[in-house]
């Protein structure tokens, strides 16, 4: 193996410094002269018709300048991800969820603005909502969009199940439900939209897809893109939920600052973030699981219900995910998922880490355990039995000769399985350990675009500038594309600096999204580094009258491989390559090898890497409150290669928590189409007094798709981390709990009935 000198080590985060000493810039930190607030006024009803909208009274207000309304926008008025898009910025119309904006206040303070929503007077006729799947889906249900109630559906086959089943020992069938859960970003949404003088737009976004917005805004704006720039502040978190709500503020505010001349801002209030934007799509799950005495699995039918709420947003690509993921990390012949979105009167669902893996992960190895129960075999046994192996067959039918390091990471979890496995009950306490593993594509595949631009630009003191349009939003990329650049060039990490998007100035990347930064982007950056390095040794065996072949990078010099003493600072090769006219800047692409799919059955190439997981909880259960405990967590992963084990155990951390947090506590509780809880007194997610003791261990199975072999890592624990916890507490309390969260509540009922 090659030997690496940045590639692998634990470097500290690049942009971490000015983070903690709040000298980094977020959105709410950009002052501009002139600069007004907007507030939106939200339906307040789950469905409706509206009849009127009268701003007149708020308008009088001192300070108010502009009540915006579905009439007043610039351009089609339609956002989503995926066309036919679905979601207007404002209706003009009919409501289809409580939170949903319907007009803007724009005025010199938020405080005025949203003062001044409550004198709009906004008739509106309510309509019967729709708040479950069932009722949208009833034959006589009154269609929330002119196309159904059905978002996406689609259907995955693999084998024959009724083969599947007639060669099964035992059959089980099991059903599971989870519900809604909030990114709860440090950061709520914000936008400001700043007119420029060259009759251009400029957005200073908290967001994670810059280009996703630039195309949206500028078609809502009436103008080119090109006469938009975003510029992606820092951003606290996005969890994938600011691509579709950086979107919609980033019009309204486009359009009043284009009305106004004048820069607006609109930032979220938490309870905006909660009731009016994005969640992850609660779901509902039937599984069919087939097996041999011997534990071999022979089929598995899946049916998965998500609720996604108004609007599509990524309905589509988590209907997919979640179809593409549900029958688990096994090789089995016979497969059938039947994977399907449904519009309810509610926040619309949409990205949030883990893309409906989480859902499925959950219901999938919850029904391993039973039937490892089922069948008398060792929860571990049966899924190593079962587990994918290279040159097996994914679900879709793809075979990987390498990089498929599932059962790698069973073994890693196995010692600590055996010797928590035997605690015994003591009085008052329960113990239980789960485990439960996930398999998660990596990048878009076959759901969209897989092409990644990455510029490397070194100057004549030979430090590099990165830019690339992949947003970092707290997961690290910058130190990831920091860590490749300086590898491959032979400077110190230091040297190197990842510049913010700006959609300006990098290329158009695709959404950030599905762990694909590390490794497609990592990809582009390495290079485009490469091609950089070309010339740096070109022109060194030039300086040193040489062969290329004899020079190494290394430490800032061009050094001679038969003697390490003879080095030339790689300034001073830099600046004679700029005089010599070699080039020093490159954009290079990182392109996926295409996906080949049949969007009929489902089968094909869909991904260009899995990262694989198992992750074991060992918990304890207090029998008389029904508290839990976290004693032990183990979450071990294929990522491929380590690039930065520090940034990628953070990863795991913060996506087990999640995952810990949508298996225990989360819950947007809804009540007539009205959200209870929109707030952080009322929405309970854990604290850093809830964390969980992450002692993680990285099985490195390299992927020839990804730089040094790297997979992405940034989702993957959402779903092991929640189904383990799951599968810990069944075990613990003797019952199989069907439904996350499993609160502290629901284990304190299913005692207490036992008493
Ligand atoms: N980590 C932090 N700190 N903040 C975030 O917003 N987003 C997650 C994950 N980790 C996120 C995060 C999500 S949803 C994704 S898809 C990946 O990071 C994206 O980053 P990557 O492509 O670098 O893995
Ligand atoms: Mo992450 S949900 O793929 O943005």
């Amino acid at each position: 193996m090659a030997e690496h000198t940045i590639i692998g080590k634990s470097v500290r985060k690049v942009d971490g410094i000015e983070l903690v000493t709040g000298k980094a810039k977020f959105t709410a930190d950009m002052k501009f002269p002139g600069m007004l607030y907007g507030y939106e006024l939200r339906a307040g009803v789950p469905a409706g018709i509206i009849e009127s909208i009268d701003a007149s009274e708020a308008l009088k207000e001192p300070g108010v300048h502009m009540v915006l309304t579905a009439k007043d926008l610039l351009g089609p008025n339609l956002i989503g991800v995926l066309p036919p898009f679905d979601q207007p910025v404002l209706p003009d119309r009919e409501i289809r969820y409580a939170g949903e904006s319907i007009a803007l206040v724009v005025a010199d303070t938020r405080e005025g603005a949203k003062r001044a929503c409550r004198n709009i007077k906004a008739v509106i006729t309510p309509i019967e909502p729709i708040l479950t799947m069932e009722q949208a889906l009833a034959e006589d249900a009154r269609k929330i969009h002119p196309q159904g109630n059905v978002t996406f559906s689609r259907t995955l086959t693999k084998g024959n199940v009724e083969q599947g089943f007639a060669e099964a020992d035992v059959v089980i069938e099991g059903s599971y439900t989870t519900t809604f859960q909030d990114h709860c970003y440090i950061e709520p949404e914000i936008a400001c939209a700043v007119p420029s003088g060259d009759n251009r737009i400029t957005l200073y976004v908290s967001c994670q897809s810059p280009f996703h917005i630039r195309g949206h805004v500028a078609a809502n704006l009436n103008v080119p893109a090109s006469k938009v720039k975003v510029v992606q502040a820092y951003t606290g978190g996005s969890f994938g939920g600011k691509d579709d709500a950086a979107v919609e503020i980033g019009i309204l505010a486009g359009t009043a600052a284009l009305k106004l001349g004048r820069p607006v801002t609109i930032a979220h209030e938490r309870e905006e973030s909660i009731a009016g934007t994005n969640v992850r799509h609660a779901a509902e799950i039937a599984y069919k699981t087939g097996a041999r005495k011997d534990g071999t699995i022979t089929a598995r039918q899946v049916k998965v219900l998500l609720d996604g709420g108004a609007y599509a947003s990524e309905s589509p690509f988590v209907t997919m995910k979640a179809m593409i993921h549900a029958s688990g990390p096994y090789a089995i012949d016979h497969i059938e998922v039947e994977s399907t979105s449904v519009y309810t009167n509610k926040t619309y669902a949409g990205a949030f880490r883990g893309f409906g893996v989480p859902q499925v992960t959950f219901a999938s190895e919850s029904e391993i355990d039973e039937l490892a129960k089922h069948l008398g075999i060792d929860p571990l046994e049966l899924r190593r039995k079962n587990g994918l192996k290279a040159g097996d067959k994914t679900a879709t039918s793809q075979v990987y000769d390498q990089s498929v390091g599932y059962l790698q990471t069973l073994d890693a979890v196995e010692p600590s399985l055996r010797e928590t496995g035997t605690k015994e009950n003591d009085g008052r306490y329960l113990y239980g350990t789960g485990i439960a593993s996930v398999i998660q594509g990596i990048s878009n595949g076959a759901e969209g675009v897989d092409v990644v631009g990455a510029s490397v630009q070194m100057s004549q003191d030979a430090s590099v500038l990165v830019g690339c349009g992949l947003a970092e939003m707290g997961q690290g990329s910058r130190t990831v594309f920091s860590q490749i650049a300086a590898e491959v060039l032979g400077i110190p990490v230091d040297w190197v600096t990842v510049r913010q998007v700006d959609t300006d100035a990098v290329h158009d990347s695709g959404p950030t999204v599905a762990s694909r930064s590390t490794t497609v982007g990592g990809m582009a950056v390495k290079q485009a580094a490469e091609t950089v390095r070309q010339s740096l040794v070109k022109m060194a065996s030039l300086m040193f009258k040489t062969d290329e072949s004899m020079i190494v990078l290394k430490e800032g010099f061009a050094v001679l491989t038969v003697d390490d003493t003879a080095r030339i600072p790689l300034r001073d090769v830099a600046t004679a390559a700029y005089w010599t006219g070699f080039p020093l800047m490159h954009l290079a692409f990182s392109q996926a090898e295409p996906a080949d799919f049949d969007h009929d059955t489902h089968q094909g190439r869909v991904y260009i890497a899995y990262n694989f997981g198992t992750h074991l909880m060992h918990v304890k259960v207090d029998r008389y409150t029904g508290e839990v405990e976290v004693l032990k967590h183990v979450a071990s992963h294929d990522v491929g290669k380590v690039v930065n084990p520090m940034a990628a155990s953070g990863q795991v951390e913060g996506a087990s928590l999640i995952g810990f947090a949508l298996g225990h506590m989360e819950k947007v509780e809804y009540k007539d189409g009205i959200i209870q809880n929109p707030t952080f007194a009322d929405y309970a997610f854990p604290s850093i007094r809830d964390r969980i003791p992450t002692e993680t261990i990285f099985v490195e199975d390299p992927t020839p798709h990804g730089p040094y072999g790297a997979k992405g890592i940034g989702e993957p624990p959402v779903a092991a981390a929640a189904a383990a916890f799951a599968n810990a507490v069944s075990q613990a309390v003797g019952h199989r709990f069907t439904h996350i969260p499993i609160t502290r509540e629901d284990i304190a009922a299913v005692l207490q009935e036992e008493v």
